[in-house]
């Protein structure tokens, strides 16, 4: 079984990685997601930079995104750790050639250091079980007055109402403890002050749905709730209750649900040793 929150560090070896490419694609076609990258691109001011880095790129929609922003003699590289990941990124796109794309662990970027002039990372350290390695990776690729972005969410703002309150409670907890890094919300303007960047932002953005079927594609619920039961989280009879109580809400329109992802930028500093 593919679970969104702990396959996409693993997605070459999934089965049927087309799980992840159409949650990927899901997302970006929502107004929240479409939201906060337009202001992770603002942020990253790639008009500034000649050579930006994007880190777990995925699909790559992103990357030509950005590279729509620059000028003639600047380029986007676009990295990730998934060969599938990479493969679709480059057919979708198409002559695109400021877009290069390159396999590679962020955790051990193939760059040598102060080789772009900012970097970006969206969705991509929740999945690394040592987001601090990956993110001082980061840092190193990046030379004097680089920019840097991440956009992370913490699954413990992860609320769901609409079931009964000890299970939601329970499913809710379970999603979050279930991807490698689920608390890197709250973990990420720290990195950003221990790596002694500059004119650090946070931003937090919060999702928010009254949309059950959405809620499912988003937050996988339903692949959840079964893997809720067999951790022994809550019973059959729980889980089965639980999302029809979800679904008796959302008809009375009482169901709701939002997390809160965060936005930081940092800046590296002119003369760092780093
Ligand atoms: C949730 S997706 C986000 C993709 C893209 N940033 C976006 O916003 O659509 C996470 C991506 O990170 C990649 N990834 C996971 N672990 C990685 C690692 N250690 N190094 C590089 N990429 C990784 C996955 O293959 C996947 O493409």
């Amino acid at each position: 079984m593919d679970y969104l929150s702990s396959g996409f560090s693993k997605v070459d070896g999934s089965q049927d990685p087309g799980v992840f490419f159409s949650c990927l694609q899901t997302l970006c076609s929502l107004p929240y997601f479409q939201d906060y990258k337009k202001k992770s691109f603002q942020l990253l001011n790639p008009t500034k930079c000649s050579r930006i880095l994007e880190v777990g790129c995925g699909l790559g929609g992103d990357a030509t995104a950005i590279a729509e922003m620059i000028g003639d003699r600047s380029y986007v590289l676009a990295v990730d750790s998934s060969r599938k990941m990479i493969e679709r990124a480059y057919k979708a796109s198409g002559n695109e050639d400021s877009v290069l794309y390159c396999l590679g662990d962020a955790c051990k970027l193939p760059f040598c250091d102060r080789a772009f002039d900012g970097a970006r990372a969206d969705r991509v350290l929740q999945h690394i079980a040592d987001p601090r390695k990956a993110f001082s990776e980061m840092v190193r690729v990046v030379g004097e007055r680089g920019r840097l972005v991440v956009y992370e969410p913490d699954w413990g703002t992860f609320i769901i109402n609409g079931g009964q309150r000890e299970i939601s409670r329970a499913m809710t907890r379970l999603f979050g403890d279930t991807f490698p890094s689920g608390w890197i919300g709250r973990q990420l303007p720290g990195f950003f002050r221990e790596e002694g960047l500059e004119k650090i932002q946070v931003k937090p953005e919060t999702f928010t749905t009254d949309d059950l079927d959405l809620a499912i594609k988003v937050f996988d619920l339903i692949n959840n709730a079964h893997r809720a039961e067999q951790m022994g989280y809550v019973s059959k009879r729980q889980a089965e209750g639980w999302l029809e109580d979800l679904r008796k809400a959302n008809n009375h329109g009482r169901f709701f649900c939002s997390y809160t992802g965060f936005l930081v930028y940092g800046e590296k500093p002119a003369g760092s040793l780093i």
